[in-house]
């Protein structure tokens, strides 16, 4: 009796055992040629939490070059509750944002959808991705926001002007600043009600406090309301597309292009062989302007002159690398330079990686303008993506921060400050450290004082 049952248990073993081994071949050789290639290497950390941590509590450079090192250009993680195939070097970066990219659909956390609205530019591809690109292209292309340089330039100084002589966090005016021009670049600057409006909403909606019970029913609502003047009414897109685009550029540019100039300035501040250089170059232009009897007023030409200057950006974009990477999806089973990526993982192109890699630009932590001098090698700089989700707003980005270099350099000496925690509270000091949210940033935003240059 007792041997029946032993063997009965036994079979059921053996049963289980061929059946689970039967359902893991079938697994594994279900969709595209799952036995023929390897998942990358890599580690996918704790259940859930991944490696979230160890990537987010530290500086990512740290994280991707250990990973780099022990796994390869290509290599699996976890993070934010995905798994996800990290990819480090420029041409497989490419793959996924060019040459592949129908394979591999934009995608981004949840929360980040629920703020921006589901019909975003950032999470379509196809058609109507299509239509909303050409839209945005049309308000930020060389030809709009040539129109523009002299108002641009007028929220610039003042911007500096209410700074004087104050001590002030420079992340958080850099915010105000670049909100000011993102909206004069979708409003024009007539709309002056409608912008401060909007300011208002877009306030409420990134602190997640916008009331459920609004008669208006919600954000959306307010928002088409403040939109409805809106040359983007005539283009044929919904009132809720309408007003998710305007939330997504807005998101999409201030945040970012506020951290560039929070970055040129540490470097400015922290290099001042640099900072003479570009002072130089600016000082140039502007007594070139007095002389020639041309008017203080900068123009769109004017920016094209400042070679050093334009430099010290593309090297603050590389070191700063303000996105470290950006998320993409497999759409199917994708085979890819030799690994497995199962369909539903998220693919991330590290452009901080391949940015600060030895191989694509020498003595990569150095902050050294001048390496532009030489056209980078095709595929390494990629500050503004690549391919049709790349930034449609590099050009704006790059005449903001031109022009308030130019005012911040030919009028202000710049002191660079830190606060930090003492027995009497906060207390000045010397700037150091750099603080990792979202986007790496200077310690507290950067704290700084401007002086009139006598
Ligand atoms: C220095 C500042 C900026 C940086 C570093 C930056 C970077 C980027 C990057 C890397 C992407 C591609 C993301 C991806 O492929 O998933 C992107 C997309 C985008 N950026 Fe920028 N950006 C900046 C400023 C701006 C500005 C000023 C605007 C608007 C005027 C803007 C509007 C957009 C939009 C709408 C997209 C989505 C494009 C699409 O999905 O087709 N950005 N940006």
């Amino acid at each position: 009796m007792k041997f029946t049952a032993m063997l009965c248990l036994f079979a059921s073993i053996v049963f289980l055992f061929l059946f689970l081994l039967h359902s893991l071949l079938r697994f594994l050789t279900s969709g595209s040629g799952r036995l023929k290639f390897p998942l990358p290497p890599g580690s996918l950390g704790w259940p859930y939490i991944g490696e979230t941590f160890q990537l987010y509590s530290q500086n990512p450079n740290v994280f991707f070059a250990s990973k780099v090192k022990k796994y390869g250009s290509i290599f699996k993680t976890h993070i934010l509750g995905c798994p996800c195939v990290m990819i480090s070097s420029p041409e497989a970066a490419k793959l996924v944002l060019v040459t592949r990219a129908h394979l591999f659909k934009p995608t981004f956390p949840a929360s980040k959808e629920r703020m921006l609205g589901k019909q975003a530019i950032f999470f379509h591809q196809g058609d109507y991705h299509t239509k909303l690109r050409k839209l945005v292209l049309r308000a930020f292309m060389p030809v709009a926001i040539k129109n523009i340089v002299s108002d641009i330039e007028s929220i610039a100084v003042d911007c500096l002007k209410s700074l004087e002589g104050q001590v002030f966090n420079t992340f958080q005016e850099m915010k105000t600043y670049t909100f000011n021009i993102a909206l004069l670049s979708i409003f024009g600057k007539d709309e002056i009600l409608y912008r401060e409006d909007l300011k208002r909403c877009y306030y409420i909606l990134e602190k997640g406090s916008w009331p459920k019970s609004s008669h208006l029913g919600g954000k959306q609502s307010r928002i088409i309301l403040i939109c409805s003047n809106l040359s983007w009414v005539t283009t044929g897109l919904t009132d809720e597309q309408i007003a998710d685009n305007i939330i997504g550029v807005i998101f999409a540019a201030r945040d970012t292009t506020a951290s560039v100039l929070t970055w040129i300035v540490k470097y400015l501040a922290e290099n001042q062989s640099v900072l003479q250089a570009v002072t130089e170059e600016q000082v140039a232009i502007m007594k070139s302007k007095e002389e020639g009897g041309e008017g203080k007023v900068l123009t769109w030409e004017d920016t094209k002159k400042m070679p050093i200057t334009t430099r010290v950006i593309q090297e603050t974009l590389r070191v700063a690398s303000i996105l470290s990477f950006t998320f993409r999806e497999a759409v199917e089973d994708v085979e890819f330079e030799g690994y497995f990526i199962p369909k539903g993982w998220k693919v991330l192109p590290l452009f901080r990686n391949i940015h600060h890699s030895p191989d694509n630009f020498p003595e990569p932590e150095k902050f050294d303008p001048s390496r532009f001098e030489v056209a980078p090698k095709p595929n390494t700089f990629m500050p503004f993506g690549n391919g049709t989700h790349s930034c449609p707003g590099n050009e704006l980005a790059k005449l903001e921060v031109l022009i308030l270099v130019h005012h911040l350099t030919t009028k202000y000496r710049l002191i660079s400050f830190c606060l930090f925690s003492s027995a009497a509270g906060l207390v000045l000091g010397p700037q150091s450290g750099i603080q990792y949210g979202p986007f790496a940033l200077p310690q507290n935003g950067l704290p700084i004082t401007l002086s009139l240059k006598t």
